[in-house]
């Protein structure tokens, strides 16, 4: 049977790395088979691809680049990793996906929704994630736990306005389409936080 594609959103410094272990974790307890992968990346040439667009020496990119990119890397992880681990049975944990595109692209930067939109279809088909976890915190919080951790990536080097816009784009996204997400406090304790990804993950669970 087709594995299951979850993935996991969010602003900057929300605690994504510590919840998509937990995540995996569960799915495992559950007796999922589980490929952890990312974005943008998770094959060698999306890889690459991350490196172009994280590297603070591109400061100044288009934003069209940028969005090119961003869906050059997609086009490559799904031909080489997602497809194939949901048809092989094993379900995907995803840290970001195209949610990210509408809320950095989209919110962030201010392109259309509709450019997103169109490019989405010309790389995903139909494909769209079964389940997408969307941590939650106020910017302000996000931002000072991204600063402890030394050097800041292109993306982390823009201004509280520009993760302002992330964070909104994002909610509205949750808000528009209740059925996929779970939109989780991630400014609660660890044990809280993790309380609302078990619930979060019980429907999808109990579906098979
Ligand atoms: P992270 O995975 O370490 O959070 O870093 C990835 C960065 O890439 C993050 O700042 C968000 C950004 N990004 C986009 O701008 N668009 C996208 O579609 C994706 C997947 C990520």
């Amino acid at each position: 049977m087709r594995g299951r594609f979850i993935t996991v959103e969010g602003g900057e410094g929300v605690g994504k790395t510590t919840n998509l272990g937990y995540i995996r974790a569960a799915l495992e307890n559950a007796g999922k088979q589980v490929q952890s992968t990312r974005e943008p990346g998770g094959t060698p040439l999306a890889e690459q691809i991350r490196g172009l667009l994280l590297d603070p020496i591109n400061t100044g990119m288009s934003a069209d680049c940028e969005l090119l990119l961003v869906f050059a890397a997609r086009a490559e992880h799904l031909a080489k990793v997602i497809q194939p681990s949901l048809e092989s049975g094993q379900w995907v944990l995803c840290d970001r996906f195209t949610d990210a595109t509408y809320a950095y692209q989209g919110g962030g930067r201010g392109l259309s929704r509709q450019r997103i939109s169109e490019l989405e279809a010309l790389v995903q088909g139909a494909l769209r994630p079964d389940l997408t976890l969307l941590l939650d915190v106020p910017v302000a919080i996000g931002l000072a736990r991204a600063g402890e951790r030394g050097s800041l990536d292109r993306f982390e080097q823009e201004q509280t306005d520009f993760f302002e816009r992330v964070r909104q784009a994002y909610l509205e996204r949750a808000a528009a389409a209740p059925e996929r997400y779970r939109v989780i406090d991630a400014s609660l304790t660890l044990a809280q936080v993790q309380a609302q990804i078990d619930l979060a993950l019980r429907d999808i669970l109990a579906k098979e």
